[in-house]
């Protein structure tokens, strides 16, 4: 069985670190377990630092990192503050602060996990930051309609609401039934209040409440035929299924890899399809502000000032675990875990999900409720019976988000207790 010190014995440097002697922080996967090898996944889970007693379901709210990310962030600002001196801010030289530069490097490899060109990404602090710049950023006028869910999460929402309030455009909330079963019902209700006025469609690919995964790829369509602009709030998507922005098809992707990428907190990237990116003004403004150069791409979108390069290290190192597991090992994962909790929660009386139960828009985010238990309770007996976390969600309801460092054990104590409760 592999260690911890047999693992970071074989790793090697990140390419961009500003240091040249920094101890080798990337992870070597020829050295992990077979995944074939039963204890795969308990060994990946032995790569965060969560107790083993402890079961973390909230990913949806914030994802755990492994020890590996949070390593290469800490080594970096050590090391940042020890060579301090040494930076010099040459343009050839190494760089310690984000907000200057493009990092072209990450941007690529960011892209080619969205099947994007690195200078469609831009590199920002999250999914609130990324959509409240395409709210702000297009030309709209007074009385120019946008059409979102009335699921959206209030990051997704807010950039909306000020530009209405400040400036007169029309939000439209489309109501999205609860449970959401029937993805032709989503997208007749968006087809149905397009209007003359209409300049956007903006919705969430899985939502944050619910994790209802929406028909993103009808509705880009949908606004195509249209000629609107169409941004997916992909927050809860990157690193929890597939997300490949040609084949959605839309113009804008937001997200946040602190949730399902294992980067740390204060990470986010907003992808621009080239052919619209000069339909997109800078909101945060630096020097490159208004550098509309074809290879510079949305660099002009990361225009924040000073920010901190170890996050974007941590970033990367993230990016890297995941890959280094495998998208596709990754996403099976999940969707198994999280359909066991489903099927296992549908055969216990007493329990409603509100989550989509048909495959086509089901996902890892399972909000459901037993009856008779208001969610806050039934998130503390959770807590106090088997050290279970999940997140309580209005009136009735938990909602339990399952990801890779999580187990079908989890899953079946998880289960023993809501049936417990039903009965009682
Ligand atoms: C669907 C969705 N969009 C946007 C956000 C906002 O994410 P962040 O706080 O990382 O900007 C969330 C957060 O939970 C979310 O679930």
């Amino acid at each position: 069985m592999l260690n911890r010190r047999t693992f970071f014995q074989s790793l090697t440097a990140f390419s961009w670190l500003p240091f040249t002697n920094a101890t080798e922080i990337r992870p070597d996967s020829s050295t992990w377990p077979k995944p074939s090898d039963p204890p795969y996944w308990r060994w990946i889970r032995q790569q965060f630092p969560i107790p083993a007693d402890e079961a973390y379901f909230n990913t949806g709210t914030l994802g755990a990192r492994p020890q590996q990310v949070i390593d290469a962030v800490i080594q970096h600002m050590r090391e940042n503050e020890r060579t301090i001196a040494h930076y010099d801010y040459r343009p050839e030289h190494v760089e310690y602060i984000t907000g200057y530069r493009k990092y072209e490097d990450l941007r690529t490899k960011l892209g080619a996990l969205l099947n994007a060109k690195g200078r469609e990404i831009a590199l920002v602090q999250n999914a609130t930051v990324a959509i409240s710049q395409i709210a702000n950023g297009l030309d709209l006028q007074a009385g120019d309609e946008v059409l979102i869910t009335d699921q959206e999460h209030s990051g997704a929402q807010g950039g909306w609401d000020l530009r209405a309030k400040r400036y007169g455009i029309v939000v439209k909330k489309i109501p999205i039934p609860i449970p959401a079963n029937d993805p032709g019902v989503i997208l007749q209700r968006f087809a149905d209040a397009i209007t003359p006025r209409t300049r956007v469609i903006a919705v969430p690919h899985i939502t944050s409440k619910y994790g209802i995964v929406l028909p993103v790829r009808q509705l880009c369509a949908l606004g195509q035929q249209h000629s609107l602009f169409t941004l997916v709030d992909g927050a809860q998507a990157v690193g929890q299924l597939p997300v490949d922005v040609q084949e959605i098809g839309c113009d804008a992707y937001a997200s946040s890899p602190h949730k399902w990428l294992f980067a740390p907190p204060g990470n986010g990237l907003l992808y621009v399809r080239e052919a619209r990116m000069k339909d997109v003004w800078a909101t945060i403004a630096s020097g490159n502000w208004d550098n509309y150069k074809s290879e510079d791409g949305i660099f002009r979108l990361m225009q924040f000032g000073t920010g901190n390069l170890s996050n974007l290290i941590g970033l990367e190192a993230g990016l890297e675990f995941h890959q280094s597991i495998g998208s596709a090992r990754c996403f099976q994962r999940i969707a198994e875990l999280s359909q066991r909790l489903r099927a296992g929660l549908q055969q216990i009386k007493g329990v409603t999900i509100f989550s989509p139960v048909n495959s086509a828009l089901a996902c890892s985010i399972v909000n459901y409720g037993v009856d008779k238990v208001e969610g806050t309770r039934l998130m503390d007996e959770l807590w106090r019976r088997k050290k279970i976390r999940v997140r309580a969600q209005g009136g009735m309801a938990v909602r339990q988000t399952s990801h890779i460092y999580n187990s079908p054990a989890e899953i079946d104590a998880t289960l023993e207790i809501v049936a417990q409760l039903a009965k009682a």
